[in-house]
């Protein structure tokens, strides 16, 4: 099973694609995590990943696109995958239609998490996430059994350094201009699934679980 999570920054992409990662036994691949643990790593990738995250700007695609794909080809995905982050534009989602196709394959499901942009910079202020295994928590909603520490690994949580109001605006019109036509682009092809991303989590995943199914 081959499935997209789309959604605004903060629409609780990553918080449901762990959830299905853990139920159906598939990779959780954040396009998002990979550069961060370059950043992390202070690796060349990493140095120039950082430059456009933190403006809230995408990564270009020459970048984007090569580890994704290279990510993909791995043992682990043979049975399928989850993409949290990527595609992120037409031109990203066409490379993935051109490589799947030859492979006779396709995606099965494009996850829509819908939540207005009111909702977005209260949820991203109050997130904390862990740079060694990508778990997500909040503050309020979420919080983790010891304050600043995460319950999966034990390493630090950190504030994003792109989850400061201004980049998330940011964040947010480039979210409306590049991302949000890819809902028509998978609707096309059938396979389009919306869900309500502010009804609470364990309700979300529940109905995402009744698609899957
Ligand atoms: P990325 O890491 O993908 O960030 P994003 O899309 O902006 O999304 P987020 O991770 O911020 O949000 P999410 O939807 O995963 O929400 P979460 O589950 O954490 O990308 C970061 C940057 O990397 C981009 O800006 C870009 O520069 C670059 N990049 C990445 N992929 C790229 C690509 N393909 N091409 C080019 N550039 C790329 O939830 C948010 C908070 O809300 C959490 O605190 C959570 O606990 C809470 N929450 C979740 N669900 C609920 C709920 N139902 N109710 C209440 N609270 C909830
Ligand atoms: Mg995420
Ligand atoms: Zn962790």
């Amino acid at each position: 099973m081959k499935i997209i999570m789309l959604g605004a920054p903060g629409a609780g992409k990553g918080t449901q694609a762990e959830m299905i990662s853990e139920k159906y036994h598939l990779p959780h691949i954040s396009t998002g995590d990979i550069f961060r643990a370059n950043i992390k790593n202070g690796t060349e990738l990493g140095k120039e990943a950082k430059s456009y995250m933190d403006k809230g700007l995408l990564v270009p695609d020459e970048l984007t696109v090569r580890i994704l794909l290279d990510r993909v080809a791995e043992e682990d995905c043979k049975e399928g995958y989850i993409l949290d982050g990527f595609p992120r534009n037409i031109p990203q989602a066409e490379v993935l239609d051109a490589e799947l196709g030859k492979l006779g394959d396709k995606i099965d499901a494009a996850i829509d998490i819908e939540v207005p942009d009111e909702n977005i910079i209260e949820r991203m202020m109050g997130r904390r996430a862990c740079t060694s295994c990508g778990a997500t928590y909040h503050i309020v909603n979420v919080p983790p059994k010891k304050e600043g520490t995460c319950d999966k690994c034990g390493d630090a949580l950190i504030l994003r350094d792109d989850d400061r109001e201004e980049t998330v605006r940011n964040r947010l019109n480039v979210y409306h201009e590049q991302t949000q036509p890819l809902i028509e682009f998978y609707q096309k092809k059938g396979v389009l699934k919306t869900f309500d991303g502010t009804k609470d989590m364990m309700d979300v995943f529940k109905e995402i679980t009744e698609i899957l199914a």
